[in-house]
């Protein structure tokens, strides 16, 4: 028996980074079907490719803008006649643009929004009726620790603190629908998204309590785990994945410095 045995799922932005993995752990635990939508669209065969070597499953590969809107309607309504139901939505698509807020344009406002936030709330609204069917589904909106403290990347704050707010409102509207809906918030995490600034996860992972960033794995056990029956009384709650960063890692770096802890008993 596999955690996401008969279950429906649909990733955004599954083609690569923490949402191929998503998928991944869907696949290894059972999923009966697993639909990537992404713009990518190698990435996103090369991933659906390997999950059908390795685990059997149906995988369904589906070009979406998550800011466009009919693809979004065109979407939703092709699950909806190929499987009848929708268990599962991972709202993971997202980009980031590393601007302060006086370096940031409305262009970059614009873009970071319409993909992080925009794409979220039309995900949300786009598959909660076929979700309902479901009468046991769950929606895992991909925040970040930006979306929990005050970070220096502008828009990209914005849109992930919008993500944390619209999914704990999500969560009242849906409940009675049988619809859970959680924030997840990966701190950093070593993927496409972040390989052009390795200097600066390695500077990061000093205010990180395990000293360390994340694997895209290790985020995605947590999808895993909000995903399956398994988080059935969950529901808009913050899952922060950071390895402590957020808990005071900044503070824990410092106190560490000025030899505060005592680390030989
Ligand atoms: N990597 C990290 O350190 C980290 C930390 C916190 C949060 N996150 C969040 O996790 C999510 C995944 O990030 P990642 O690190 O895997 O990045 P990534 O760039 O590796 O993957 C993002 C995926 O989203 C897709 N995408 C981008 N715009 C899209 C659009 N308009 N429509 C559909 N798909 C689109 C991309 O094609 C790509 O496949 C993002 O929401 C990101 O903000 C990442």
């Amino acid at each position: 028996m596999g955690r996401m045995d008969g279950k429906v799922v649909l990733v955004t932005g599954g083609a690569r980074g923490l949402g191929a993995n998503d998928c991944y752990e869907f696949a290894k635990e059972g999923a009966d079907t697993i639909i990537i939508a992404d713009i990518r669209k190698e990435n996103m065969e090369e991933t659906a490719a390997a999950l059908r070597t390795e685990f059997g499953c149906t995988i369904v590969c589906r070009e979406l803008d998550v800011t466009n809107e009919k693809q979004w309607e065109l979407l939703v309504s092709e699950i909806d006649k190929m499987f009848g139901k929708l268990d599962v939505l991972v709202n993971n698509a997202g980009i980031v643009k590393r601007v302060t807020l006086l370096e940031c344009t409305l262009e970059d406002w614009n873009n970071v929004i319409e993909v992080n936030q925009t794409g979220v709330f039309l995900g949300m609204k786009h598959c909660a009726l076929l979700m309902k069917k479901s009468r046991n589904a769950s929606i895992i909106n991909i925040s970040s620790i930006a979306g929990l403290t005050g970070y220096f990347a502008w828009p990209y704050t914005a849109s992930k603190w919008a993500v944390r707010g619209m999914t704990q409102a999500a969560a009242m509207e849906l409940s009675d629908w049988g619809i859970r809906v959680n924030s997840i918030h990966p701190g950093f995490t070593w993927t496409d998204l972040t390989s052009d600034v390795k200097d600066m996860l390695e500077g990061f992972s000093n205010a990180v309590a395990l000293e360390r960033y994340g694997k895209p794995e290790e985020i995605a056990k947590a999808v895993l785990f909000l995903a399956s029956d398994e988080s059935s009384f969950i529901t808009g709650t913050e899952l922060t994945v950071d390895g402590g960063l957020q808990a005071g890692g900044g503070l824990r770096y410092f106190t560490k410095q000025m030899g505060l802890y005592q680390t030989d008993h």
